[in-house]
């Protein structure tokens, strides 16, 4: 059986990036998004046979489980990466329910179910699984308080399920990116600064995924933080 990865979000940003750098590391990837048809996205998708696009909401549970489970029975999963994300930012009380609703399921409630479902398996593969958490998961974020506490909720997880499965021989990382320069800032007023040093390319966090896959079976890396050098947004 093919030695496969999973990997959420994949169909723009970080989440590209990283099954990139899965298919380079010659793992079959399948990859979850709604859009595989952006430029950016869509030569990569037509032309590398290992990956593999599962277009749909990822909102979608039932379809979702019963996907993960076809994969887990026909290739070897080894990786799971629950990069899949949504920002809605402003004051709070201007945030719709529905966007409240939207961030605590795509960014929280999808990987412990995706965890869930897949944790048997990847106990008996020795895997791996990499949480995309944020820099807000550890530190106070004004106007974006909904999405902080998911991210630190997702944080908190991965810390307590580090502990939890590294004796079942499975490996847990949170990473925590500061700003990176993709569509997550599409509904926002501000987006990343121009200059290079004020924000983070989404290749440097999957080469942060290929470091912690390139270690040896004994050494687990539980969190990394990547930060710019520079602290410095635009307004739109
Ligand atoms: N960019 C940053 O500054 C930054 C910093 C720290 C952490 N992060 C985290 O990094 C992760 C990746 O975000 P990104 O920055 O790469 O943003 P992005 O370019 O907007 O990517 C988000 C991905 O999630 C997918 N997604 C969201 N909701 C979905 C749904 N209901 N069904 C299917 N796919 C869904 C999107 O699919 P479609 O586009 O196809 O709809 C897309 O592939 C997120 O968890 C984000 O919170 C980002």
């Amino acid at each position: 059986m093919n030695k496969s990865g999973i990997v959420t979000g994949a169909s723009s940003g970080i989440g590209f990036a990283i099954s990139q750098v899965l298919c380079d590391m010659g793992y079959e990837v399948y990859g979850f998004g709604r859009d595989f048809e952006r430029e950016e996205t869509h030569e990569f998708v037509q032309k590398t046979e290992t990956f593999h696009a599962v277009a749909g909401d990822l909102l979608d549970t039932n379809k979702v489980c019963d996907k993960v489970k076809q994969i887990a029975k026909e290739t070897q999963v080894k990786v799971l990466v629950n990069a899949a994300g949504v920002g809605y930012y402003g004051l709070h009380e201007h945030l719709t329910v529905s966007q409240i609703q939207t961030m605590v399921r795509t960014n929280l409630e999808l990987p412990l179910i995706l965890t869930n479902r897949l944790l048997r398996v990847l106990k008996e593969n020795d895997g791996y699984i990499i949480n995309i958490s944020s820099i807000t998961a550890k530190q106070s974020s004004p106007h974006g308080c909904a999405y902080g506490a998911t991210k630190a909720g997702l944080t908190g997880f991965g810390m307590s399920l580090f502990e939890e499965a590294r004796k079942y021989g499975v490996k847990v990382t949170t990473i925590h990116p500061d700003m990176t320069q993709t569509n997550l800032y599409r509904d926002a007023d501000f987006t990343c600064a121009d200059e290079d040093n004020c924000y983070l390319n989404a290749s440097e966090v999957a080469d942060a995924v290929r470091y912690v896959l390139n270690q040896r079976d004994g050494l687990v890396v539980p969190d990394i933080t990547l930060r710019p050098q520079f602290h410095r947004i635009a307004k739109k």
